[in-house]
């Protein structure tokens, strides 16, 4: 069984043998064959196919992959925010909020959440997610929220290191050697990744260096949440490391963004925590003329940013941080593949993961155009058509 979408009026492939930043191709079709891209073409060459969606000169892109967010807590923050939005800053602070409102959930009230937000981002044309812990902070609640988040997806990142929790407020240094060790262990069999949160407040150069290595040491890949709140030393940790992507980027020197330019490091910006937390917007431009790679993703939580659109955080990304509607849906797409260190998704051509938006609109400019809009009108994930 194939499948050919068809009447493609704009398809974005990401594909640099293409022309321009995004590789259009106009008036163009797709084979689907066995979940992965088949063929892409000229609709006018395409080959008969079993099935055939019919794109009605609209455009297609890539599944976005959001390569940042923190699906697995329970309850939600809406008090936090409405303080925020009359002057309140934010610390991180609520993070404790959440972590016991986490643990005293049920497997199955956090397996609802997870898979509800899931869902939702599908809606909005997430076909590829990355999801921590972070919220659970001993050893069995951590082990938990992987096992949970490991259901909907491989990509899931073992952030023990959040914040110490309130157990281990005056010894900050056992809270990291039970990280480095027993939840490590614990995490192990459900993690891809490892993430320190990098911050004045939560945890700092030693300790977030010792807590990757161990984590690399134990063959996790490594991220950083790095200069979120002010500036400090997570950036370049994250190079020396050899992190895949360093998240959040808001508040950097010329030495961090020259130490990004010179690496394999992503720079994964998250406008949506600005836009929640009412704070300055990092500087994409900064980072993109300095030739650093840039992903886009929403860092999707109950407290800082509790949105799980893609679209909503390219809106932002072109509206607010200086960036073009073709580099912020490059971003959303390509961008968050290299910040997971993926080859076959981000991108469409023969080969690839067959993970496709068809937009109800004529271009990708509409993603930034008509913010708030929901043009999402199918994903097909896997080659198969998502019912939406
Ligand atoms: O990426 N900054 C640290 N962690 C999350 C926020 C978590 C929360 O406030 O609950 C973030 O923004
Ligand atoms: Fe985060």
């Amino acid at each position: 069984m194939n499948l050919l979408v068809d009447d493609i009026g704009e398809l974005v492939t990401n594909d640099p043998a293409r022309d321009g930043l995004i590789g259009v191709v106009r008036d163009a079709a797709v084979l689907v064959e066995d979940g992965r891209i088949a063929w892409i073409g000229r609709a006018a060459d395409a080959p008969a196919a079993d099935r055939r969606i019919d794109a009605d000169g609209a455009a297609v892109l890539p599944g976005f992959v959001d390569s940042h967010a923190h699906l697995v807590f329970a309850g939600d923050r809406a008090a936090e925010f409405a303080a925020r939005m009359t002057g309140e800053r934010y610390t991180g602070g609520g993070i404790r909020t959440t972590v016991s409102a986490t643990r005293a959930a049920s497997d199955d009230e956090l397996r609802g959440t997870v898979h509800r937000l899931r869902r939702e981002a599908l809606r909005q044309g997430t076909t590829t997610i990355e999801i921590k812990s972070g919220y659970g902070l001993s050893v069995r609640h951590e082990a938990r929220s992987l096992r949970i988040a490991r259901e909907v997806t491989d990509e899931t990142t073992f952030l023990g290191a959040h914040v110490v929790p309130a157990e281990y407020a005056d010894r900050p240094d056992d809270y990291v050697g039970l990280v480095c060790g027993p939840m490590l262990r614990a995490a192990l069999p459900y993690a891809r990744w490892v993430d320190v949160f990098c911050e004045r407040g939560a945890f700092d150069a030693d300790h977030t260096r010792a807590i990757l290595t161990v984590g690399q040491a134990a063959g996790l890949g490594v991220r950083v949440h790095a200069n979120q709140l002010g500036p400090g030393p997570g950036v370049q940790l994250a190079v020396e490391l050899g992190a895949a992507s360093a998240d959040h980027c808001t508040h950097l020197s010329d030495a961090d963004v020259e130490a990004l330019a010179g690496s394999e490091t992503v720079a994964t910006l998250l406008p949506g925590a600005e836009f929640s937390t009412r704070s300055p917007y990092p500087d994409a431009r900064r980072l993109l003329d300095a030739g650093v790679t840039v992903a886009l993703a929403t860092d999707c939580n109950p407290g800082s940013s509790y949105t799980s659109s893609m679209p909503f955080c390219i809106a932002l990304a072109v509206r607010e941080m200086g960036m073009s509607p073709a580099e912020a849906v490059w971003a959303a797409t390509a961008g968050g593949a290299r910040a997971l260190r993926r080859t076959d998704v981000g991108v469409l051509r023969p080969g690839a993961r067959a993970d496709l938006v068809i937009l109800d609109a004529p271009s990708h400019l509409h993603l930034a155009y008509r913010p708030g809009v929901p043009l999402i009108s199918e994903v097909l994930h896997n080659g198969v058509p998502q019912c939406l």
